[in-house]
């Protein structure tokens, strides 16, 4: 396996490290090969090379690179966002460039409360909170279509497209459906959508969702509109399995999600192309006042690297792959009920520390 690293802003670097530990150790473990490639695509990268910190004048990651990165098996992306540099510049031109030219059209975020930590949801517990969210990750507002006219006028007009293809959102039910089918769960399957004011976009998704659903009769096929869909993640967050969402929604109640599952220390995500390369993260973002201070949690990355794992494993039936996945969120369920706190700086524990332990958890499991 071939796996190319973006250790990129702030503390991405040092999660991604503690990741990468741990896959030493695992693919020792399970006796697998694999090789790593460092891309040095960051903030500090951009400034460097003369990029303007208020508008984007150079690529952040250039067209060679992306087709370089198309060459491996997966991506292993640490963080990207840099305090000297305006909001979007390096999101756009990295993480949805990548998203987009690689073809990542799902972004899997799983919810699961880890053994041991903290909800803030009174009263819930590991049993009440695991489900996953399956986001569509090419499409709806993200197209950068729309435009403006009159700008900085009093009369100025914006405009931003909800784009959405029968193909796009067809490929993200059918992903989220055979998702489902595979999980250990109650095979139920919740569209999340607004079809009362989105007349034309979610109607599209909720039709393409029943008349795919028609595929697959041992699921229930259940839909909810996202505001009832944000109450009841706090409110009855058992009541979910698998859920299928447009981009922009699934942005936003995947950060509900994280908050839920112990905070942005523990939330991992993979953006997935099924027959390509995908790019696992932790969904948190770089923590610039962490930085190099050995605090930051590790354990979303180290997620993210058993996602990695097991998804490169699933897409190549590579059963060694899947085992060591499963292996790395094993130790890592070991590991949390040992901490005090999924909080930088409140765990009881450093970044490495962590890393170690987990590492260790891998190596003398049977
Ligand atoms: C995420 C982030 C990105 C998104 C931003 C940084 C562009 O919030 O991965 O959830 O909106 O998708
Ligand atoms: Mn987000």
């Amino acid at each position: 396996m071939k796996i190319a690293v973006i250790g990129g802003d702030g503390t991405g670097p040092e999660v991604v490290a503690e990741g990468l530990k741990v896959l030493k150790i695992v693919a020792e473990k399970v006796g697998f090969e694999y090789t790593t490639q460092d891309f040095n695509v960051s903030g500090d990268r951009y400034l460097a090379a003369g990029g303007d910190p208020n508008a984007a004048s150079i690529p952040v990651i250039s067209d060679e690179e992306i087709a370089e990165l198309a060459t491996f098996d997966a991506i292993y992306l640490g963080a990207v966002g840099h305090p000297d540099v305006a909001p979007g510049i390096l999101e756009k031109g990295l993480l949805l460039k990548a998203r987009f030219e690689l073809d990542q059209y799902i972004n899997l975020r799983p919810v699961t409360l880890y053994p041991g930590v903290e909800t803030p949801l009174a009263g819930k517990t590991s049993d009440d909170i695991d489900f996953v969210v399956v986001r569509e990750n090419t499409e709806g507002l993200y197209t950068g279509m729309g435009g403006v006219q009159y700008k900085g006028t009093p009369n100025e007009v914006a405009t931003q497209i909800m784009c959405n293809t029968r193909q796009g959102v067809e490929r993200a039910i059918r992903y989220a459906m055979d998702l489902c089918m595979r999980r250990d769960d109650k095979k139920q399957i919740t569209l999340v959508g607004k079809t009362n004011v989105l007349t034309y976009a979610h109607d599209l998704w909720f039709r393409a969702f029943m008349e795919i659903g028609e595929e697959y009769p041992e699921l229930t096929k259940d839909y909810n509109h996202v505001d009832a869909c944000c109450m009841w993640f706090v409110k009855n967050p058992e009541y979910y399995d698998t859920i299928v969402v447009c981009n922009m929604f699934g942005d936003i109640i995947t950060d509900l999600g994280a908050m839920i599952q112990g905070g942005m220390g523990v939330a991992a995500g993979g953006n997935i192309n099924p027959s390509g390369v995908s790019m696992f993260e932790p969904i948190g973002g770089s923590a610039p006042k962490y930085t190099g201070q050995n605090v930051i949690n590790p354990i979303a990355a180290i997620a993210s690297l058993a996602m990695l794992l097991r998804e490169t494993g699933n897409n190549t039936g590579d059963a060694k792959l899947v085992d060591a996945g499963n292996r790395v969120e094993q130790a890592i369920r070991s590991v949390t009920p040992q901490m005090k706190s999924q909080s930088a700086g409140r765990m009881g524990f450093s970044t490495s520390e962590v890393g170690d332990l987990i590492a260790k958890t891998v190596a003398d499991a049977e």
